[in-house]
C-alpha cells in the first residue's frame, strides 16, 4: 500500500512524518488562499490566525509537494499524525498530481489533500476573503502553539520560492505584512 499526500501550506516545509519520496508539482483547478482560520496552530480561539486553504478555481494550478509514504506502519503513523495536525481542515479530497506542465498525464493519481471548506457548519473556523490590509493585520497580531502567524507566511513564501513557485497571493500578502511591520516600527 502507498499513500501520497499533497502539501500546499506548512506541509511543504515541514512534513512531520516519514516519507520515501518528495516530488515538486501541482494540482489543477485550485488556488491557494489565506482564508482558513487557525485557532490551534497559528492563533487562539480569542484571536484566530490565518492559514492557507484551497479554493476551486477553474484554469488555475496550485504548486506544492507530494510525499510518498510506503508500508502499512508508516502509512498509519502518517495518517494518525495528519488527522490531528490538520484537524481544522474539514474536507479530504483525492486528486491528480502533475510534475510537468507540458503533459496532461498525472505523475500520481489520488494524492490526498486537506481542504478547509467555506461551509461554516463543517468548518466553523473558516474566515474567507478580506482585504490584503485586513488579512495582513490579522496575521501580524496572531500567535498560537505552533508559533507566530507571521512566521507561517514568511516560511511559506520561502518554501514556495525554494520549489520555484512565485505565488502572487502569498507574495502580495507577505509584502503587506512586511510593510505594516516596518510602519509599526517607525511609529514606535
Ligand atoms: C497543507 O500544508 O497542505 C495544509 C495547510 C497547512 O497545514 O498549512
Amino acid at each position: 500500500m502507498v499513500l501520497w499526500v499533497f502539501g500546499y501550506g506548512s506541509l511543504i516545509w515541514k512534513a512531520g512524518f516519514r516519507y520515501e519520496e518528495r516530488l515538486v508539482g501541482f494540482i489543477n483547478g485550485y488556488s491557494r488562499v489565506f482564508y482558513q482560520g487557525s485557532t490551534d496552530h497559528r492563533g487562539t480561539p480569542d484571536y484566530p490566525g490565518r492559514t492557507v486553504t484551497l479554493e476551486p478555481s477553474h484554469g488555475e494550478v496550485c504548486w506544492g509537494v507530494a510525499y510518498k509514504v510506503s508500508g502499512e506502519e508508516d502509512e498509519q503513523i502518517a495518517l494518525s499524525y495528519l488527522e490531528v495536525r490538520e484537524k481544522q481542515y474539514d474536507t479530504k479530497v483525492y486528486l491528480d498530481f502533475f510534475t510537468d506542465p507540458n503533459t496532461t498525464t498525472p505523475a500520481v493519481s489520488g494524492v490526498m489533500v486537506y481542504i478547509g471548506s467555506p461551509n461554516k457548519k463543517l468548518n466553523p473556523n473558516y474566515l474567507g476573503p478580506a482585504s490584503l490590509e485586513e488579512i495582513a493585520e490579522q496575521i501580524i497580531n496572531a500567535e498560537g502553539p505552533s508559533g507566530p502567524n507571521r512566521d507561517y507566511i514568511f516560511q511559506l513564501e520561502n518554501a514556495l520560492l525554494e520549489i520555484g513557485c512565485e505565488d502572487k497571493h502569498v507574495m502580495d500578502l507577505a509584502n503587506a505584512v512586511r510593510k505594516t511591520l516596518s510602519e509599526m516600527k517607525m511609529d514606535s
